[in-house]
């Protein structure tokens, strides 16, 4: 059906077509697409690694995990950023992204190393079979220094992000962090997202407050867009034995006063 909208629109289907040219890569459009916008997908990657500089402490980040890493857009920036003694390991739920990354980026430069987590997810992975609630980040206990995700957290469920900051608390080095970009929700946010239409890209109004502290943007769509009070979030982060650290307010929820363009930041280190 949106194939159909497209060619209606004289506009071709968005994930058909030539390669996305990224610092030097070519990405199969399909791909890259399932990743993130493919107008502004370098200059959004440009805005993640300066996040990572500026609040997770990257100039001095030697083994770093990249949850939902995609097709590796920020592991291509980061092949400049990596000391040579340095590791990455980016982990995603979509098996041919992954293939992708680890064909590309992996098998040119030993820093780097992409896993599949097979979970069942209806829109990324409607075929896995591994289950969240029992899943190990593959890396040694307090072994990392900087743990990320950007935009993952964002359709996450109260329980899978749970387990995963447990995950990262079990895996950080003291001094780490971890910065995740993500929807936080604070008290009369909803209110004025649907006065203003909606925020971010799709409109976001966040009128479904779940359970407490836990708001869906429309719970006829899983996973769907997802949020979290900060006090939430404080408490997830409570119970897995880490603390938030630095949260900034991004420019998606138009409630003015932004430190950074897109979803908000928040970092995280051990308690
Ligand atoms: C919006 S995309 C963002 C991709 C990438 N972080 C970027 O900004 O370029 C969300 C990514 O999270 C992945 N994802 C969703 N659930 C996940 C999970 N439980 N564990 C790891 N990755 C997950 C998806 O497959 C997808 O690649």
């Amino acid at each position: 059906m949106i194939r159909r909208l497209f060619s209606r629109l004289g506009k071709g289907d968005p994930k058909e077509g030539s390669p996305v040219h990224h610092r030097g890569f070519n990405i199969p459009r399909h791909l890259a697409w399932r990743t993130g916008t493919l107008a502004n997908f370098t200059a959004v990657s440009d805005n993640h690694i300066e996040a990572l500089t500026r609040f997770g402490g990257l100039a001095d980040a030697v083994d770093v995990v990249e949850i939902g890493c995609g097709v590796g857009r920020d592991a291509i920036a980061l092949l400049s950023h990596l000391p040579n003694d340095g590791t990455y390991l980016g982990i995603d739920i979509m098996p041919d992204s992954i293939a992708w990354a680890q064909k590309n980026i992996a098998a040119t430069d030993k820093r780097f190393a992409f896993v599949h987590f097979n979970v069942a997810d209806k829109q990324h992975n409607p075929s896995g079979t591994e289950a969240m609630d029992a899943y190990s980040v593959p890396r040694e206990d307090g072994t990392v220094d900087l743990i990320f995700l950007f935009s993952v957290f964002t359709h996450m469920f109260p329980g899978d992000l749970a387990r995963y900051m447990g995950e990262f608390a079990r895996i950080l080095r003291p001094g780490g962090r971890v910065l995740a970009s993500m929807f936080v929700i604070h008290e009369g946010l909803p209110a004025h997202l649907e006065k203003i239409g909606g925020g971010g890209a799709r409109n976001l109004t966040f009128q479904h407050e779940v359970e407490p502290g836990f708001f869906h943007n429309d719970p006829a769509k899983v996973p769907g867009a997802t949020g979290y009070s900060l006090q939430r979030l404080e408490e997830e982060a409570a119970k897995a034995g880490l603390k938030v650290e630095a949260f900034a307010r991004g420019q998606w929820s138009l409630s003015g006063g932004h430190e950074v363009p897109g979803q908000d930041i928040l970092t995280f280190s051990l308690a």
